[in-house]
Order: C-alpha cells, then sequence, then structure tokens
C-alpha cells in the first residue's frame, strides 16, 4: 500500500496525531490536505508532549517529508512558532514543504472570525478564532491571497492593497472594529515571505511524482467527518473537508491513488463549540468522562462536551470516507466504569432512522438507542496484544465494528507512541 488517508470520524480530537504519529514510522511523507491552525493533534513520545496545530504530525519523526498541501489554509504566523519551538527542540523542519496554491490566512480573517461569531450571538458556531472560515470564504470569493503571491512582493503588495480597503470598511462600517494599517501589515508578511521561501514548492508534482515513485504517504486528516462542511451538523460545521474524498481536491491527488482509508475512533465521544450531539451525557456521566479523559481543547483550552460513543456516527463516517478499518483511541479512559454505553441507532417518533437527519430541528429530536456493556475495571494502559485485553473490552470493540460495519485496525490504550496494539498488520 503506498498511500493512507488518516480520517476522524467524530467532531474532531479523536486521536488523529497519536494514530499518524504511530504510522509515521513507515511512511516517506505525512501530508495534510485541510484545515488550518485550528487544528490541535497532540503526539507523546516517552512522556515528551508535542502540539501541533499546522505542521503534520509526521515532523516529529526524522525521515518523514512534511507537506502542506493545497487545501490547507495556512497562516505563517503560526507557521513560523511552530516551526521555531520544533527547531529548538532538537527537530529538522528543513523536511517541510508548502504548497505554492495554499491560501494564507491574513490578520483580518481573524479579527472577522471573532467579530462575525459575536453578531451571530447565540447562533455563534463556536469557532476557534483562528480566521479559518473567513480565509476559506475569501478562497471562494476568489479574493483569496495564496502562498505563490505572497513570496511575489508586487503581487502580495496590490493584492493586499485591494483587499485591504474593502476588508477595512467591513470591518469599521460592519463590525465597529478599528481599521488595519497597511504598512505595518505589509511588512510583516513581507517578513514572513521571506523566511517561508525557502518551503515553498508545487506539492502536486512532488506527491504525484512521489505516487508515481511508490513511496508511502500517509495523509493527516484534520477536524473530523462531523464537521466536514457538506457531512456535518451544519452550519456548526469546519469550512473544509475532512472526509477522506478532501483528499482529491486538498492534495491533488486523485482519488484512485488512494489505497487505504483509517478511521479514527475516540471510545466515547466529546465536541467544542456549538452544535447537536445526539449522544451527549449533561450529567455526572459526563463530568466523569471529561474528568478520566482531560477532556479540555488543545487549541483554546475549553471544555470539551463529553458522551457516550454514537456508532450511528462512526458508521456515517465509514461509508462517506470509505474507511477500512477503524483506529479505536482512548480506551483505557473508560477503565474505570462500571457500565458503558454505546449508541446503536436513532429513533423518531417510535421508529429507527437510516439515516443522520440533514435538518438539525429533526436531529435535535432523535432519541439514541444504547446499548449497555459491562466495564472492565482495569488498567489496560499496559496491554500491547488484542488477545490480552479484558474480555468486556473486546466485547465493546467487537460490537462496534459489528454495528460500523468497519474492521479494527488499531486499538490505543495510552498518548504515548507504545501504548498502541496493532489488529491489523498491514495497514501500509
Ligand atoms: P486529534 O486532534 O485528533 O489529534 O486529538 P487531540 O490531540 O486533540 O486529542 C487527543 C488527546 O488524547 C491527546 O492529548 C492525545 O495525546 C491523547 N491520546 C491519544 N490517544 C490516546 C489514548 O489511547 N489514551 C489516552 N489516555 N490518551 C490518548
Ligand atoms: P482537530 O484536528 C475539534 C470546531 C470548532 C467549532 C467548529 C468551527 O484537533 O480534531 P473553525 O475554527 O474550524 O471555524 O470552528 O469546528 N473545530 C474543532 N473541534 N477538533 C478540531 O480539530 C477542530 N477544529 C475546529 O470548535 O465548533
Ligand atoms: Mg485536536
Amino acid at each position: 500500500m503506498s498511500s493512507v488517508v488518516i480520517t476522524g470520524t467524530q467532531w474532531g480530537d479523536e486521536g488523529k496525531g497519536k494514530i499518524v504519529d504511530y504510522l509515521a514510522s513507515q511512511a516517506d511523507t505525512v501530508v495534510r490536505y485541510q484545515g488550518g491552525s485550528n487544528a490541535g493533534h497532540t503526539v507523546v513520545v516517552n512522556g515528551e508532549e508535542f502540539k501541533l496545530r499546522l505542521l503534520p504530525s509526521g515532523i516529529i519523526h526524522e525521515g518523514a517529508e512534511c507537506v502542506i498541501a493545497n487545501g490547507v489554509v495556512f497562516d505563517p504566523q503560526t507557521f513560523l512558532e511552530e516551526i521555531d519551538s520544533m527547531s529548538q527542540r532538537g527537530i529538522d523542519v528543513s523536511r517541510i514543504k508548502i504548497s505554492n496554491r495554499a491560501h494564507v490566512v491574513m490578520p483580518y480573517h481573524r479579527i472577522m472570525d471573532g467579530a462575525f461569531e459575536n453578531r451571530l450571538g447565540d447562533r455563534k458556531i463556536g469557532t476557534t478564532k483562528r480566521g479559518i472560515g473567513p480565509c476559506y470564504a475569501d478562497k471562494m470569493d476568489r479574493i483569496g491571497i495564496r502562498v505563490c503571491d505572497l513570496i511575489d512582493p508586487e503581487e502580495f503588495r496590490s493584492k493586499l492593497k485591494v483587499n485591504l480597503e474593502f476588508k477595512n470598511e467591513i470591518l469599521t462600517k460592519i463590525y465597529g472594529e478599528s481599521p488595519l494599517d497597511f504598512d505595518k501589515i505589509l511588512a510583516e508578511y513581507e517578513s514572513y515571505a521571506e523566511r517561508i521561501r525557502p518551503f515553498v514548492t508545487d506539492t502536486i508534482s512532488l506527491l504525484n511524482r512521489e505516487i508515481a515513485e511508490n513511496r508511502k504517504i500517509l495523509f493527516e486528516g484534520a477536524q473530523a467527518t462531523m464537521l466536514d462542511i457538506d457531512y456535518g451538523t451544519y452550519p456548526y460545521v469546519t469550512a473544509s473537508h475532512p472526509v477522506s474524498g478532501g483528499v482529491g481536491v486538498g492534495a491533488g491527488v486523485a482519488p484512485r491513488k488512494i489505497d487505504r482509508v483509517v478511521g479514527v475512533v475516540k471510545a466515547y465521544c466529546t465536541r467544542v463549540g456549538e452544535g447537536p450531539f445526539p449522544t451527549e451525557q449533561l450529567n455526572e456521566i459526563g463530568d466523569r468522562i471529561r474528568e478520566a479523559g482531560h477532556e479540555f481543547g488543545t487549541v483554546t483550552g475549553r471544555p470539551r462536551r463529553t458522551g457516550w460513543l454514537d456508532a450511528c456516527v462512526v458508521k456515517y463516517a465509514g461509508q462517506l470516507s470509505g474507511i477500512d478499518y477503524m483506529a479505536v483511541t482512548r480506551l483505557d479512559i473508560l477503565d474505570s466504569f462500571d457500565e458503558i454505553k454505546m449508541c446503536v441507532g436513532y429513533k423518531l417518533n417510535g421508529k429507527i432512522l437510516d439515516e443522520i437527519p440533514a435538518s438539525l430541528k429533526i436531529l435535535a429530536k432523535v432519541e439514541p438507542v444504547y446499548e449497555t456493556f459491562e466495564g472492565w475495571k482495569s488498567d489496560i494502559s499496559g496491554i500491547r496484544k488484542y488477545d490480552d485485553l479484558p474480555l468486556n473490552a473486546k466485547k465493546y470493540l467487537e460490537r462496534m465494528s459489528e454495528v460500523t460495519g468497519i474492521s479494527l485496525g488499531i486499538i490505543s490504550v495510552g498518548a504515548n507512541r507504545d501504548q498502541t496494539i496493532v489488529v491489523a498488520e498491514n495497514i501500509f
């Protein structure tokens, strides 16, 4: 297998970073294909923690080339902060390539993200305020500034001039914010451009050449299926395509070149930000999951909403992304529970639904159908073989695979790289 996609199956923070890092030891290249610095991917190696926002999680592995592809919205400030911090930790960052076609996050995107949220009031999305939505909106409006423009001083100056005049009108007249200063942004971004230039390349030809040479490529999804702009709980979603199909447009790699898809499934469910969450537990069970799992956002520090595993959502992710294997993470967080529940269907007016309702009004009314499992009540964090897992843990996992129709590939029992149980040896 030469190209494998890792995608989130729920509402993000499933542990994609950990799984990407684990598989990256077998990969030549790790690619981010969508999203931007709204991602927060944590990798733990020998107890040392790395938090990544824009850089592919493969950066922790010496050999892996890391690509930020065209579908990503590229925030140069975050990028430079991240590479400086990685360099200080002795990590070689010269292996990074940035697509010349990626769109650049500008200061007005970040401000508008916050201002728009304020304007929405109690209909706010609960974004990360990293300017992600406004940057993708400019891309679609065809007024975006791309990395190839950023590193072309004349082009950048002229695009910034036109955009800023227009953005300042919106900022001042609609949002009542202060206008931004052209010279200040120009100087700031010119200095970024100088530092970024050596990393910029045509990642489309690079990746397609590597695929033709049978090199092993890992595509690292950020966010997740239920936050996908088309398939998630719209409008409470992000502005990109985390599903595996996002690789086609986000990296310029044709769908038929993708060999395998791995869906990362947290053993229970969390969500940050607003929007429907059928299995949410607004009670002491939810509090207990949050405490046991230290469920607070990597990017914003917000407490994450918590609930039981929703196998309907995972099944839906499986269909959308063609998931071959599940990587189940954070199973150890459920170690102390007497009883664990899994949602295996949605009921509406007494009838079982076959689909995830598009209408949020209807989704809010569905009743999750739960199956209850006996807990295993033991510490599984030291287990490294599937057969050694407690019977009750295996029952829970096997039912998850049955309901979703997806095979078990990897089971993660701790944040560390080595706390990993491989069920399917042939993922790559
Ligand atoms: P991502 O956004 O999908 O990469 O996930 P995050 O990094 O935001 O959140 C997952 C958190 O769980 C991180 O702190 C990881 O270090 C941690 N983690 C990943 N897998 C496991 C696991 O199996 N058990 C435990 N206890 N923590 C894990
Ligand atoms: P990783 O890659 C969890 C959520 C935000 C908000 C919505 C839109 O770490 O799994 P945005 O800033 O993208 O416009 O916010 O999406 N969100 C995430 N939630 N994990 C993430 O990334 C997220 N990235 C965005 O909380 O609800
Ligand atoms: Mg995260």
